[in-house]
């Protein structure tokens, strides 16, 4: 009754003067809408956890914009190593203690088995191209594509590749030799990177090399799978948690990650006809598309194909950690020391890739219910001090004294990185080699600070500015016969 004579008041008062009633709603329904919003998002928050509590509507984006990683265990002092922050309304769990992690993502493997799906990546990004397996939730689906790229990845197979990798090493250090001018020219070493890793992603996948940094492919593919990589990215899309900033029909987010969608369903078709093409012919090298393909029993659909060939792309292309570790080599003598500290402090994907839990956690006496999603904080689980007396340093011996120390860049758990055996033997091979031949000489003030010098600290991959260095030949004669063979 009450309401009902509210309304009939509010109704003879718009009647009576429409533009006031207008200016006054302009200024009541944001309010309500806050005060609405701020009770479900402190009800959205789980209980019995503690974390910082953030600002309405945005939670606590506005802090982690930029190096969140970083945030994170700055946050881990004062909060502890588990704590919850919000993103939006969203509450995200997140963990930066090695013990922790060993207890959430190891011990709950199963129930941590799961990866949330974001608007601006899986709804924008993905809905014709496929989503790869590291962005893929818990499904049948799932399972069958990480047994098709288990097996294209275990030790065997990384065994059959190390031919590839043979001849893609060797490219890489002919091109630093040439684009270099043995040792007299200043160069960005990133191209190469790049190259390197494209090439061997396209010849496991599909059997086809990028022999050159010129090739139109090599651009293409290198821009569109960095710009696809930023909308991965858990905090630069604030639509992803701001469901109104979907609304706006100009977001040039959303345009853009449309065009390079599209510009990605273009390169992946032609690789995919080209094969097939082979294939038909019978002309076809062996790759992991075609053992797929031909293989019966793994009964992958086609998009479950397209699925596992993104994946091979996304994470064959994940190079910033030898540029990086590039960076701290140089000035440095010449170092043969092991190259795995590197992982340690210039983790490249921070967060790892976001989970969600498929069941109820208790961690700590607190239920964390099922669904949450959970951010694996690697960058501070891989400087814990209770596991370093040292954290801060970049100091590679430390693997030496501590060999069995945890180390979480490949993340932990049933969704670790599937590709790490592939991805250490490349490291390896291509440091040794370009070790071995150059002498690495500074040839301009660069941040190399992992922190500070990251060229877009919103990225969900930590990426160096760029910067040029001389690759000076170590035995000027013996590489010049080495590359004039090649
Ligand atoms: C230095 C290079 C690489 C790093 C640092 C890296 C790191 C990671 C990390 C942190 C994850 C998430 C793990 C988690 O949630 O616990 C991941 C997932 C994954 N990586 Fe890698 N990766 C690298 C190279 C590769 C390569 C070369 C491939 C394959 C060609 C690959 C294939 C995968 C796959 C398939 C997943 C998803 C697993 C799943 O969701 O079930 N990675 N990687």
């Amino acid at each position: 009754m009450a309401i009902a004579s509210i309304l009939s008041t509010l109704q003879g008062h718009v009647l009576k003067s429409p533009l006031q009633s207008l200016g006054v709603a302009a200024i009541v329904v944001p309010i309500l809408y806050v005060i609405l919003n701020e009770f479900i998002r402190s009800s959205a928050r789980v209980k019995g956890l503690k974390g910082p509590t953030g600002l309405p509507l945005i939670g606590n984006l506005a802090q982690i914009r930029v190096n969140a990683a970083e945030q994170y265990r700055i946050w881990s002092r004062k909060h502890g190593a588990v704590y919850q922050i919000q993103l939006g309304n969203v509450p995200v769990v997140v963990v930066n203690s090695a013990a922790s992690a060993k207890v959430l993502f190891g011990q709950n493997a199963q129930a941590l088995s799961s990866r949330p799906e974001f608007y601006t990546f899986h709804k924008i990004v993905s809905n014709t191209a496929g989503t790869t397996i590291g962005t893929s939730p818990y499904s049948d689906s799932l399972k069958r594509r990480r047994k098709g790229a288990a097996s294209a990845l275990n030790r065997p197979s990384v065994e059959s590749y190390v031919s590839h990798l043979d001849i893609e090493s060797k490219s890489f250090v002919e091109e630093l030799y040439r684009y270099g001018q043995a040792g007299k020219t200043p160069v960005d070493p990133m191209p190469m990177i790049q190259r390197l890793s494209l090439s061997l992603a396209l010849t496991l996948n599909w059997g086809v090399r990028i022999a050159s940094q010129e090739e139109d492919l090599f651009d293409e593919i290198t821009h569109v799978e960095e710009e696809i990589s930023k909308f991965r990215s858990t905090t630069g899309n604030l639509q992803d948690y701001i469901p109104l900033l979907r609304l706006n029909p100009f977001s040039s987010n959303s345009k853009k990650a449309a065009e390079m969608r599209l510009r990605r369903d273009k390169y992946l078709g032609n690789l995919n006809r080209d094969l097939d093409e082979r294939m038909r012919k019978g002309t076809h090298d062996p790759c992991i598309q075609a053992n797929v393909i031909l293989d019966t029993e793994a009964k992958l659909n086609g998009e479950e194909l397209t699925s596992i060939s993104l994946t091979m792309l996304s994470g064959g292309l994940d190079t910033d950690k030898a540029a990086k570790a590039i960076e701290e080599f140089y000035g440095k003598g010449e170092p043969m020391c092991s190259a795995d500290d590197d992982q340690k402090y210039f983790c490249v994907l921070r967060l790892a890739l976001p989970r969600t839990s498929i069941r109820d956690i208790t961690y700590e006496g607190v239920v964390i219910p099922k669904g949450t999603v959970f951010f694996l904080n690697a960058w501070a689980c891989n400087m814990d001090p209770d596991v370093w007396t040292d954290p801060e340093e970049f100091r590679p011996e430390r693997w030496l004294e501590q060999p069995d120390a945890p180390m979480f860049t490949y993340g932990m758990g049933y969704r670790m990185c599937a590709g790490s055996l592939l991805a250490n033997r490349e490291l390896y091979l291509v440091f040794m080699r370009m070790l071995n031949s150059f002498r690495i000489e500074p040839n301009e003030d660069a941040d190399w600070h992992p922190v500070r010098g990251n060229s877009d600290p919103t990225s969900l991959v930590a990426i160096p500015q760029r910067y040029k260095v001389r690759f000076v030949p170590k035995d000027a004669e013996a590489l010049g016969e080495i590359v004039a063979k090649a």
